[in-house]
């Protein structure tokens, strides 16, 4: 039997579940468990002391998970993104908002049997905005946590009303039921911005336009980017997202003033993005090709997010703003990534 406290981590091979995988990891401090739909990617599975091929759908296989493990913790990320979710919001809400229903379930049931509390970190969104046009959006700026929650995708009203159900779960679960025992879910959300990876190209998401063009350019394909130059929202680099989940994991829980959290590092423009991008690989073809319905998506999330609380709650802090992402960490492990060895230089595929 490990000593070490066991850590669930759902959609483990999404690019979220990657870095999260390796910061757990190399941390020692902890015994992985893995639960993702397809087999785990072979970079991460060493990594794990269980990778588990399943369907969060599947309430035996929580329960045999359950059983097997005393889980400290749950990282809760699979979920369909907000443009995969578009072409079948019935399934999205199967997976986004039954599936962690299932989680909250287990995880509370798992903290009332034990007298312990189970965190429960859940990634929401800037998704779980909506701005009903440009002008309030330039108007609103950075948007604080209670302000225009009202989404417009089947993904953003999924994300806000998981948030719900986990203040649900931790703080009210069964409140006409006799007492019970100390112990249950302790949920905290981070609402992320759009996430970008030097290591991982992301899929079904509605933000992947900038990643999709940096990765792109290095490969030497040309880009046809779905959104105007002049879109605007918030963006962070994948390390800091870890960073941030790491942080309120650990945060004590009597210096959290809320269960939800904004976190913020950059804001360019695509057209900014798509210089810097020009900048370090000379030649890259990218061209603005509007696609309205996803346009109309990307129009509703904030410019920015107002994450004082974050920062003042539990000391939340971007190492990367958005030229350092660039210079430290995009474009070299970007570059490495395929096979662009001189600066500067476009390459074609791995
Ligand atoms: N990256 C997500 C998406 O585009 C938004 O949080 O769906």
């Amino acid at each position: 039997m490990s000593r070490k406290p066991v850590v669930l981590i759902t959609g483990a091979n999404g690019e979220v579940g990657h870095g999260l995988i390796h910061a757990l990891a190399d941390s020692g401090r902890y015994d992985i468990v893995a639960l993702d739909l397809r087999e785990l990617d072979s970079a991460i599975a060493p990594r794990c002391v269980d990778t588990v091929v399943g369907d969060i759908l599947d309430e035996n296989l929580l329960g045999r998970l359950a059983t097997e493990y005393e889980i400290s913790t749950i990282f809760h990320l699979a979920a369909l993104l907000s443009t995969r979710a578009e072409y079948n919001p019935e399934q999205a809400h199967r997976v986004n908002v039954e599936g962690t229903l299932s989680l909250l379930r287990m995880a509370v049931e798992e903290g009332r049997s034990r007298g312990t509390w189970v965190k429960f970190l859940f990634p929401s969104s800037i998704a779980a905005y909506g701005l009903p046009d440009l002008e309030t959006k330039r108007q609103a700026g950075r948007v604080a946590e209670h302000e225009w929650n009202t989404p417009t995708t089947m993904y953003g009203c999924n994300k806000l009303y998981c948030e719900s159900l986990g203040r649900y779960y931790s703080q009210h679960y069964r409140r006409l039921a006799p007492q019970s025992a100390p112990g249950g879910v302790d949920f905290r959300c981070v609402r992320f911005p759009g996430l970008i990876s030097a290591f991982t190209v992301p899929s079904g998401g509605t933000s992947d336009y900038l990643p999709e063009m940096i990765h792109a350019a290095a490969r030497g394909e040309a880009y046809p980017c779905f959104v105007r130059e002049d879109t605007r929202i918030t963006f962070m680099a994948m390390p800091d997202a870890i960073r941030a989940l790491l942080g309120l994991m650990e945060a004590p829980a009597d210096a959290l003033t809320s269960r939800v959290y904004n976190v913020g590092a950059f804001s360019p423009t695509a057209g900014e993005f798509a210089e810097h991008v020009q900048r370090a690989f000379p030649g890259a073809e990218i061209r603005f090709a509007p696609d309205a319905p996803r346009q109309g998506i990307v129009d509703s999330w904030p410019e920015d997010v107002d994450d004082g609380r974050a920062r003042h709650d539990w000391g939340h802090e971007p190492e990367y703003d958005l030229e350092r992402a660039l210079a430290e960490y995009l474009v070299p492990n970007i570059r490495k990534r395929y096979g662009c060895s001189k600066e500067g230089e476009v390459c074609m595929g791995e």
